[in-house]
């Protein structure tokens, strides 16, 4: 395969690093910036980078990613969600790149019981989802070769997520309540990274939903967390409503994976797979 010449945004985020150690582990030409050595929202920044570099391929990681603090702080969100995708969108399009801009599960309201496809009617709860999908719509108005990667519920090594969060709280309590009436996929950000890295070597341009695969609720994903490290603790499930904090999530929010396979991809692995599999990379790294 042709090697690639990749800029990642956010390139010290979840994602991002795992993105990136793909990428690299692949052979690619990877060019990697967080925030401090490009801040997406200085669109003359923005442009200067591309126009240095010149990446066959941009993937946008960066974002604003505080769904709870975004209902306070709703300019925050759109200013990094929605126009420095924008700023990224119009600078990679003057170059000729390809783009793929990362979204959430949450541009879908939740109201349904079956897996949202690519072309489900979009409908975001919160800031957060509403700041994601004005960078979607930026994207398909100013760029002509773009992959939109909508992906839910991410855990991997870097950063802070729900699988670090309740083996933290495992050490400290001994009982947990966690959300039985959220429904989603958990995703391992490895799985994602290696699907996107290669996506980007083929003209396949698109919307795409890509987690892994099944579905569970918050309290499920914690049971089976602990079931896999042999942690006894008591697990209480509680509603949402009684949750502390109050932004409004999708109640169901799976996403289907028709776009992938109509394009000849594999099926992401179970999300049960999936967290086998990060919890040895956990516990060997
Ligand atoms: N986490 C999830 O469960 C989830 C689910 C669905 C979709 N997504 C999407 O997946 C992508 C990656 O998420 P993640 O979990 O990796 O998030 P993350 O760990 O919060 O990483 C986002 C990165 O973006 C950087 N950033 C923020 N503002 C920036 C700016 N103005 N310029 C440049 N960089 C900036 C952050 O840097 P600082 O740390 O310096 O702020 C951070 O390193 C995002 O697009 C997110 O919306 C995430």
């Amino acid at each position: 395969m042709k090697q690639l010449k990749v800029l990642v945004t956010g390139a010290n985020g979840q994602l991002g690093r795992d993105m990136v150690h793909r990428l690299k582990k692949n052979g690619e030409n990877v060019f990697a910036f967080g925030r401090k050595e490009l801040d997406i929202t200085d669109i003359n920044r923005v442009l200067i980078k591309m126009k240095e570099i010149h990446p066959d391929v941009v993937i946008h990681c960066a974002a604003y990613t505080d769904v709870n603090m975004a209902e306070n702080k709703p300019d925050q969100s759109f200013l990094i969600n929605s126009y420095g995708t924008r700023n990224v969108a119009t600078a990679s399009e003057q170059i000729g790149s390809k783009l793929v801009y990362i979204s959430t599960d949450y541009v879908f309201d939740g109201n349904t019981s079956s897996p949202y496809t690519e072309f489900a009617q979009t409908n975001p709860l919160n800031q957060y989802g509403k700041s994601k999908l004005a960078g979607e719509q930026f994207v398909r108005e100013l760029h002509s070769k773009f992959y939109i990667v909508r992906t839910s519920w991410l855990y991997g090594k870097h950063g802070h997520n729900f699988v670090k969060t309740m083996l933290t709280l495992a050490n400290e309590k001994d009982s947990i309540s966690v959300i039985s009436d959220q429904i989603g996929c958990p995703t391992y950000t490895l799985d994602l990274s290696e699907r996107i890295s290669q996506i980007i070597h083929t003209d396949k341009y698109g919307t795409y939903h890509i987690s892994n695969t099944g579905s569970c609720s918050w309290y499920e994903f914690a049971e089976s967390i602990f079931k896999n490290k042999k942690i006894t603790i008591e697990l209480q499930q509680i509603h949402s409503k009684m949750f502390e904090n109050d932004t409004p999530r999708p109640p169901y929010s799976v996403l289907g994976d028709r776009a992938l396979i109509l394009n000849g991809f594999n099926k992401m692995r179970n999300w049960k797979d999936a967290l086998v599999a990060f919890l040895s990379d956990l516990e060997n790294r």
